[in-house]
């Protein structure tokens, strides 16, 4: 125990975050910190069923939907740990836990739950994770580190002029590293709010006032995470080794 304080102190001296810890199984959160979680999406078939019996009728038929059966597998395992997360927090068994969605389709906990938890998914490529908080929005963005990618073409679509222009200013070689982490700090602050996509280039002042941390979760994925209060103590959680 004393080993791990004089760890939280250093990380948070020097500014870096924690390694990904293992879970344990029930787990307490208090304003102001946060838990990221990270889990792997790419499970083999036969973990599946054990999984999908945690979502609801709504949620299977809505995953199934999905035209490539590898994205709907993942999609349903990412589903299906954020339910058993939440549950970890609530000790309410997962499938029992109900959703209730925003405007624009950010889920939360629909009955009591949601004086107690904040949290937000996001999933890309074989990696999913799941920010928890208490009593403050807040938003998680995870993207595969695309290397073909443009980045000056894509921040004139779709990032504010000012940060266009910071991305101007930075040599080539960190342009792609630069975009992504300015994209994933903004669709993080974007999911916070729960508003979609469409308001990237007029930042509501929620957005503008929230603040976010950057985080890498595997090799070749970054990630970000905006919340409406200040960002205390910050823990990362894994689900397994690895
Ligand atoms: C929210 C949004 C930015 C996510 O983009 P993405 O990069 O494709 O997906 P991510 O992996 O980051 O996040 C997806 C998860 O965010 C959550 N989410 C869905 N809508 C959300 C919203 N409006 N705000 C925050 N989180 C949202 C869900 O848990 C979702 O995963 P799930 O459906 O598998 O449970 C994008 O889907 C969007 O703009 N949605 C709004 C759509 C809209 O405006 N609809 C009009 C009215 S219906």
């Amino acid at each position: 125990m004393a080993q791990q304080g004089r760890t939280v102190q250093k990380h948070q001296r020097t500014g870096h975050l924690p390694p990904w810890r293992l879970a344990p199984t029930r787990c307490s959160i208090a304003y102001g910190q946060i838990d990221l979680w990270r889990f792997r999406l790419d499970l083999p078939d036969n973990t599946l069923p054990e999984l999908t019996r945690l979502l609801s009728a709504d949620e299977y038929r809505r995953f199934s939907r999905q035209l490539d059966p590898t994205n709907a597998k993942r999609l349903m395992v990412a589903r299906a740990r954020m339910r058993q997360i939440l549950g970890s927090y609530l000790q309410r068994p997962p499938e029992e836990l109900a959703f209730a969605y925003g405007k624009k389709g950010k889920p939360g906990l629909g009955d009591s739950g949601r004086d107690k938890l904040a949290f937000n998914l996001a999933h890309s490529g074989v990696w999913g994770v799941l920010a928890v908080t208490a009593g403050m929005p807040v938003g998680v963005d995870v993207e595969k580190f695309d290397t073909q990618l443009e980045p000056l073409t894509l921040a004139r679509q779709f990032l504010p002029a000012e940060q266009v222009d910071v991305l101007r200013q930075t040599p080539a070689c960190r342009q792609r590293r630069v975009f992504f982490r300015a994209w994933t700090a903004t669709e993080a602050r974007l999911k916070m709010t729960g508003e979609g996509l469409t308001s990237v280039l007029e930042p509501s002042a929620q957005m503008q006032n929230s603040t976010s941390r950057p985080f890498t979760v595997g090799r070749g994925y970054l990630g970000a995470i905006a919340a409406a209060g200040q960002i205390g103590e910050l823990r990362r959680w894994k689900l397994s080794e690895g």
